[in-house]
């Protein structure tokens, strides 16, 4: 029996792994359900049923937001020249993607890319990652993404105003949040943000934002129009939150080519040869976190891969 990368849910519920001979060498990928992890993910080698991890986990790779260069990426020539285009050059009108994949196919690596390519040309980039453990608490989302601005709620018009400013929770009078008003006043904030220098906003694992979020982002996505601002949403898997379905061009990240597998595995510090390096080379099918945390694993304890 050999299984390839699934969550950890399927995993649980589908497959008796500990039944596996030792021979197969099956690996699965599980990522626990980690409240506020971005990404946790946890290996599990037949033959001992080596656990590791979970690591790398949410700090090192939200990190990848923040990093200074941008990351050498193997591959996905195809799908960084779609992205870097919304951006360079500069949007003349608002444009939208939501790209698609399952976990580990590098959504969040392009987004960083095309995010610290876009800070470079001095455009403006909000980000918000949605969080499973916030995706029911009302407007988390738009509270994260509008916080480096959130000076700028004051000049709204009034009614839009204390509408953002109560659904962020930001004044002591408690009012009942108001969601067309919301978005209206997330439009009205956009627009007006992109008058200075366009826009790039970028949504992150966005099947983890709350309700009220997503619908004033998709308010204001379907009503930008001649303003320069960039939308960028990601979800996992091959379809996109149910608000932002349809309407929306997507980029659906496939696994990688035998080829660009072949040389993320062979770039690693340490990557597995001969045998283990095949058996790594089938089981990730072309999974880029796969093919980084199998080699890893492999690294760690060359046994790993005979077993
Ligand atoms: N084309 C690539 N070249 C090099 N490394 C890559 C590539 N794609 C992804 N990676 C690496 O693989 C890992 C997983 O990528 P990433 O976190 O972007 O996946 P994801 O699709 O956002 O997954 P999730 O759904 O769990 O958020 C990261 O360590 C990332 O740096
Ligand atoms: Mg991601």
């Amino acid at each position: 029996m050999a299984i390839g990368p699934q969550p950890v849910g399927d995993l649980h519920q589908g497959t008796d792994f500990r039944r596996a001979r030792p021979a197969d060498f099956g690996v699965g990928l599980a990522q626990p359900r980690q409240p506020g992890a971005l990404f946790c993910w946890q290996i599990k080698l037949f033959g001992g049923l080596q656990e590791l991890g979970p690591e790398p986990c949410a700090a090192e790779l939200e990190g990848q937001f923040r990093q200074p260069g941008p990351l050498a990426l193997v591959g996905r020539d195809a799908e960084l020249a779609q992205l870097r285009a919304l951006v360079d050059p500069p949007p003349g009108e608002s444009r939208v993607l939501v790209v698609l994949g399952e976990a580990g196919m590098g959504k969040t690596v392009l987004l960083a890319d095309v995010a610290h390519r876009t800070r470079r040309a001095g455009m403006r980039v909000l980000l918000v990652t949605g969080r499973e453990s916030e995706q029911d608490l009302a407007f988390a989302g738009l509270h994260q993404l509008l916080r480096p601005v959130v000076a700028q709620i004051s000049r709204l018009p009034e009614r839009q105003a204390s509408a953002l400013l109560g659904a962020l929770g930001l004044v002591t009078d408690a009012v009942a949040p108001d969601r067309l008003m919301t978005g209206i006043a997330l439009l009205t904030m956009l627009s007006d943000l992109s008058e200075d220098r366009p826009l790039l906003v970028v949504a992150d694992d966005a099947q983890w934002l709350d309700r009220g979020s997503l619908d004033a982002l998709v308010f204001a996505a379907r009503r930008l129009d001649a303003e320069p601002v960039v939308l960028l949403l990601s979800a996992r898997g091959n379809l996109p939150p149910s608000e932002f379905q349809r309407d929306f061009p997507e980029l659906l990240l496939e696994p990688l080519s035998v080829r660009d597998a072949a040389r993320l595995l062979d770039a690693q510090p340490r990557p597995p040869h001969g045998r283990a390096r095949e058996q790594v080379l089938t089981q990730a099918a072309g999974n880029p976190m796969a093919l980084i945390e199998l080699s890893r694993i492999i690294g760690a304890d060359p046994s790993a891969g005979r077993r």
